[in-house]
């Protein structure tokens, strides 16, 4: 079957939306109306017009869409395709953790459950997890939850002393300096760009930390040709689409390859998101309270992502 012609077709007679997030593979990349980092993606959601969002990415992604955008059917292509730091984070151990610090702002990355979202004061993403912080007093006691790594390096930037929940993303955190190092020996005029989930090791030698846009528009509009790039190796498709005449090398997460791949984004393939469109399932169900008490921090950080002119 042709699945790009049979799923442009469903799209067309079901009004629906295709978003898809950069660790996409590449022919989903191509077939979407939107990609983007989670940021982007979900001041998408929050606005689309439309009967159906088919969400080409994570769970907490698709969910953050249907708390945005309640009456509109959000389906997701591959109910298994989760994240290590939403999982890394139970509720109930969450809120005994809290408890702990009661005078204390929770600050949560998206990259959390809805339930995390409930308890939560405001959400931040890799792309405005800084001006985020910085949204508080400087006295202001927080809880960052679940990256510890995305948390510590906002705390170098801000100057803060966040409390940081204990989750790492399995993707990020299992890449290495010496990895780096070899690639920059064979390509010392690499630059090495990389996301705050990586280590704090990594973060320092690198040329620029950032969400995925934020690498995506760094190596378009820096002048080297050749980088090296701490995230996921879904992000090399519009890397070079965007600069056709430059080199990118995905940092590999172990020997055997040179790639780095986030095994719940790579769940989505063509089939299911036809399949998807086609049955109108899975879709995301949330019963309505959550969905209320999850949207007030998200909108908060779409009103101060607006405020500072982050898309
Ligand atoms: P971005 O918001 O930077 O795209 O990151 C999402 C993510 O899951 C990174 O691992
Ligand atoms: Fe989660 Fe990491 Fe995969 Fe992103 S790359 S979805 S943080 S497991």
């Amino acid at each position: 079957m042709d699945y790009k012609k049979e799923i442009l077709k469903l799209k067309k007679a079901k009004n629906a939306l295709i978003l898809a997030h950069y660790y996409q593979v590449d022919e989903i990349q191509d077939i979407a109306d939107f990609v983007g980092d989670s940021l982007a993606l979900s001041q998408k959601a929050a606005n689309a017009d439309v009967d159906i969002i088919l969400f080409a990415g994570v769970h907490f992604m698709a969910e953050t869409a249907k708390i945005l955008n309640p009456d509109t059917k959000v389906l997701l292509p591959d109910m298994e395709a989760g994240c290590s730091l939403a999982d890394s984070c139970p509720y109930d151990d969450f809120v005994a953790f809290k408890n702990k610090y009661p005078d204390h702002v929770v600050v949560s990355y998206i990259n959390t459950t809805a339930a995390i979202k409930t308890v939560s004061d405001v959400i931040c993403t890799s792309g405005n997890a800084v001006q985020i912080v910085e949204s508080f007093p400087k006295n202001q006691k927080i809880i960052f939850a679940p990256d510890r790594n995305l948390g510590g390096y906002v705390n170098r930037m801000t100057g803060r002393n966040m409390v940081l929940w204990n989750g790492t993303c399995e993707v990020h955190d299992i890449l290495t300096t010496e990895a780096i190092l070899k690639l920059k020996e064979e390509n010392p005029d690499a630059k090495v760009v990389a996301h705050p989930e990586c280590q704090q090791q990594i973060l320092e030698i690198a040329d620029y930390v950032g969400s995925t846009t934020g690498l995506l528009n760094f190596t378009r509009t820096d002048s080297a040709k050749k980088y090296i790039v701490a995230t996921e190796s879904g992000i090399l498709h519009q890397m070079y689409l965007d600069s056709p005449d430059k080199k990118f090398m995905v940092v590999p997460s172990d020997e055997s390859c040179s790639c780095n791949d986030c095994p719940y984004m790579k769940l989505n393939t063509m089939e299911k998101l036809y399949f998807a469109l086609k049955n109108e399932k899975p879709a995301i169900t949330m019963d309505k309270q959550t969905i209320e008490l999850a949207r007030r921090p998200i909108e908060r950080m779409l009103e101060i992502s607006k405020k500072h002119k982050i898309i």
